[in-house]
């Protein structure tokens, strides 16, 4: 019988996370676990490629970790750990930024452009080899399928370059995985800029909501989000991003599709829609946020210790193989 299909993936522990990383990455694990071997990691090494406050590190990576459970993540289907809790990630990364990597492929990173801006020569160089710990994670559990947001895809084809090139200098060793991103809701766009993706870190709070919003909060940045001139509601990425953007999130938190939600609301306008969105927003955040707050720090202190335990496993077996690969064993 074939094994299952290795499935990894994570999110950082910075900042709080939007519905755009719910819909975009987060929810799509959860319909996975039943079908794959399912591997969801807080990464915390990746978060510390810029400038942050320990204290409030710890406390974000349990708030993940709670996150990715009320999202419905099972510990019994998945194991759910913390990057830096297994050290092979790093000893793995340091052995791909010497063979696979290379400083032209990193320099064309887009997160890594937007991240140092003007001054790529000032910011630290974990922030630029960060693609490569990135490919660690991926490669160490010989993961086949990487679920992320659209993003992230860029950075899931350089794991693939770096495995293809490991594989040719040292012989198959390494599994070449591939990204899979939604069909719908991989980028959720900016409430008051479709332009630009939802992003946590955008200076307008009225640009993103977080999972953990207040409701009546949340409900406002619905109500004040911009739409695109015309009245009636169509679903027309290139000429209307703004009102597709939240069609998008309508069909991703309300569970009903786009075409069904473009039929409902004939002969309707904006307003009424919005007044809708605005209670399946909502509503799925009271939902969430229960769940959230029904989950105590020592549960899921007991999910991140069995999941380490787990990872560890794994992630030694396969060292034990890279060590021998390379030389130096
Ligand atoms: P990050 O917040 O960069 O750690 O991203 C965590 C995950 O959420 C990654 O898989 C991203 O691709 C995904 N993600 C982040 N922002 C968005 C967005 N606006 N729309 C869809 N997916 C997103
Ligand atoms: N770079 C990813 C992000 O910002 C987070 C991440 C780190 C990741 N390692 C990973 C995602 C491995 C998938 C697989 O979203």
């Amino acid at each position: 019988m074939n094994s299952p299909k290795t499935i990894f993936s994570g999110v950082q522990p910075s900042g709080n996370l939007t519905i755009g990383n719910y819909i975009g990455a987060i929810s799509q694990w959860v319909e996975m676990q039943d079908k794959y071997r399912c591997i969801f990691s807080i990464v915390d090494y990746h978060a510390i490629t810029v400038k942050y406050q320990p204290e409030e590190l710890k406390k974000r990576i349990l708030e993940i970790t709670k996150i990715y459970l009320a999202a419905g993540i099972d510990p019994k289907k998945s194991i759910v750990f913390q990057q830096s809790s297994v050290p092979e990630h790093t000893e793995l990364a340091w052995i791909l930024g010497c063979s696979g990597s290379y400083i032209a492929d990193l320099k064309k990173m887009t997160q890594f452009k937007d991240k140092a801006g003007e001054k790529q020569d000032a910011v630290s160089v974990g922030l630029f080899t960060y693609p490569v710990l990135m490919a660690a994670d991926i490669l160490l559990y010989d993961t086949q399928a990487v679920p992320v947001g659209d993003d992230q895809k860029q950075h899931v084809e350089l794991a693939r370059d770096i495995a293809k090139r490991f594989n040719n200098e040292y012989g198959p060793s390494l599994v070449v995985p591939e990204a899979i991103v939604r069909k719908e809701g991989a980028r959720i766009m900016s409430l008051s800029d479709p332009s630009k993706k939802m992003s946590k870190s955008d200076s307008n709070a009225n640009s993103y909501i977080f999972l953990l919003d207040d409701i009546a909060v949340a409900k406002k940045k619905i109500m004040k989000a911009v739409t695109d001139s015309g009245t009636d509601i169509d679903y027309d990425p290139a000429n209307r991003p703004a009102l597709a953007n939240l069609l998008t999130i309508y069909s991703q938190l309300g569970n009903r599709q786009i075409p069904r939600l473009v039929k409902d609301y004939q002969g309707k306008g904006y307003g009424e829609f919005k007044k809708d969105l605005a209670e399946v927003v909502a509503k799925f955040l009271i939902d969430f946020q229960n769940k959230f707050n029904n989950i105590s720090d020592e549960e899921a202190k007991a999910v991140l210790e069995s999941g380490r335990q787990q990872a560890a496993a794994l992630a030694r077996a396969k060292m034990e193989k890279i060590r021998q690969v390379i030389g130096v064993r």
